[in-house]
């Protein structure tokens, strides 16, 4: 099999809406994907994930820009003359053809011998662990079992790049997990390059080499899991990844790896990446799970407890700061002293766990 990487250059998509008015979908796009990697496109309703993956695929024509599989440019190669296949949300499984015959149909349509056809799909049935409902028709199967065997049909033409649209909004949470994990597995064991849309953060968090948030046709940023939920590049990033505080401060000093900043009463550090400058206004991003509650007054800062919610594996609170409430998440509370509503705590923030944007 030989998979590809992808590559978008200054890839523009504009429509023209039923009132004639110009609707941006894709700005300006600009991304390497490289083989055998898995990518996600992720970012609210309305983004241009879709868009985006449809110009991949070569089901919409794009407005300007190029997009290359591997070194070849693929701008007029027609979608079935593409090196991609696509899972859809709706399985679009043929309904009447069994299990086997709807693996098999692309292999089919490209001519293969029948040995080898039947030696390729049961090849994917073993690995998939299918074999047992191969005589079976769709409307026989699960929505989850529907889904293996999009799947299945899709890896079964051993695509250079595999393209995934939301695959699996129509699965219960459960499944969903399971779902994550199998595909997972399958495209790491395949090697395959792939390009996942979902507007689930933790589907994209969990499953990714490299996650590409979007907003309003634009990438906002790029990065592994971990930089973009430790390190966001912007408040739009640290808002729609997880859960994050925002504190506004001013910095007061720059060192080669530190920030120092001012807020309202106290002085917080940060270590510094990237350029700033004294007096620059900035804000702080920080997680809650990454503030430290304290008893004594050994914080940076003061607050009240506003709310104290016993989770089981956490204690969430909110504290009042400056007229802002910080989510603030404590693990394992069982050992923790728990804070009641009213209680003025002293909050630490490790140096770490502050990021300036
Ligand atoms: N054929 C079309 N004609 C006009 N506008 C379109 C067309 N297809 C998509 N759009 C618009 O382009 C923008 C991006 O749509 P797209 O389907 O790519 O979003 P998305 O990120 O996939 O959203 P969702 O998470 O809801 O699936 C939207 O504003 C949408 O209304
Ligand atoms: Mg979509």
């Amino acid at each position: 099999m030989s998979t590809k990487s992808v590559t978008l250059k200054s890839v523009t998509k504009t429509f023209i809406d039923d009132q004639n008015k110009f609707v941006h979908a894709v700005s300006d796009v600009n991304l390497v994907i490289k083989q055998g990697e898995f990518a996600t496109l992720l970012g609210p309703s309305g983004c241009g994930k879709t868009t985006t993956l449809r110009m991949v695929a070569g089901f919409e024509e794009i407005s300007t820009g190029d997009i290359f599989f591997g070194e070849e440019n693929v701008n007029k190669i027609s979608p079935n003359k593409r090196d991609c296949t696509m899972v859809f949300q709706s399985y679009a499984l043929f309904p009447h053809m069994t299990v086997f015959e709807n693996v098999a149909y692309g292999l089919k349509i490209k001519k293969l011998p029948k040995e080898e056809i039947e030696r390729k799909v049961d090849d994917i049935f073993a690995i998939m662990n299918l074999t047992e409902h191969k005589t079976r028709m769709p409307s026989q199967l699960s929505g989850g079992q529907q889904q293996r065997v999009a799947l299945a049909r899709a890896l079964v033409m051993e695509p250079g790049v595999l393209l995934f649209d939301e695959p699996l909004s129509n699965l219960d949470a459960k499944l969903r997990l399971l779902m994550r994990d199998e595909i997972r597995r399958l495209q790491k064991r395949l090697g395959i390059t792939a390009i996942y849309v979902t507007h689930d953060q933790s589907e994209a968090m969990s499953m990714s080499d490299k996650v590409i948030v979007m907003n309003k046709g634009k990438i906002e940023q790029i990065g592994t899991p971990q930089e973009i939920y430790q390190r966001p590049k912007t408040k739009f990033v640290a808002d729609f990844i997880g859960t994050a505080n925002f504190i506004n401060g001013k910095i007061s000093k720059v060192t080669e790896d530190e920030l120092f900043i001012q807020t309202e009463d106290s002085v917080l550090k940060a270590i510094r990446h990237g350029d700033f400058s004294v007096d620059d206004a900035i804000q702080m991003v920080v997680r809650p799970e990454a503030i430290h509650l304290l008893e004594e007054e050994s914080g940076e800062i003061k607050g009240k407890v506003v709310k104290s919610v016993f989770m089981g594996q956490t204690q969430d609170y909110e504290v009042e700061y400056n007229g802002v409430n910080l989510q603030v998440t404590v693990h394992n509370p069982m050992g923790e002293r728990i804070y009641q509503v009213g209680e003025i705590v002293s909050l630490h923030f490790p140096r770490e766990s502050l990021h300036v944007i």
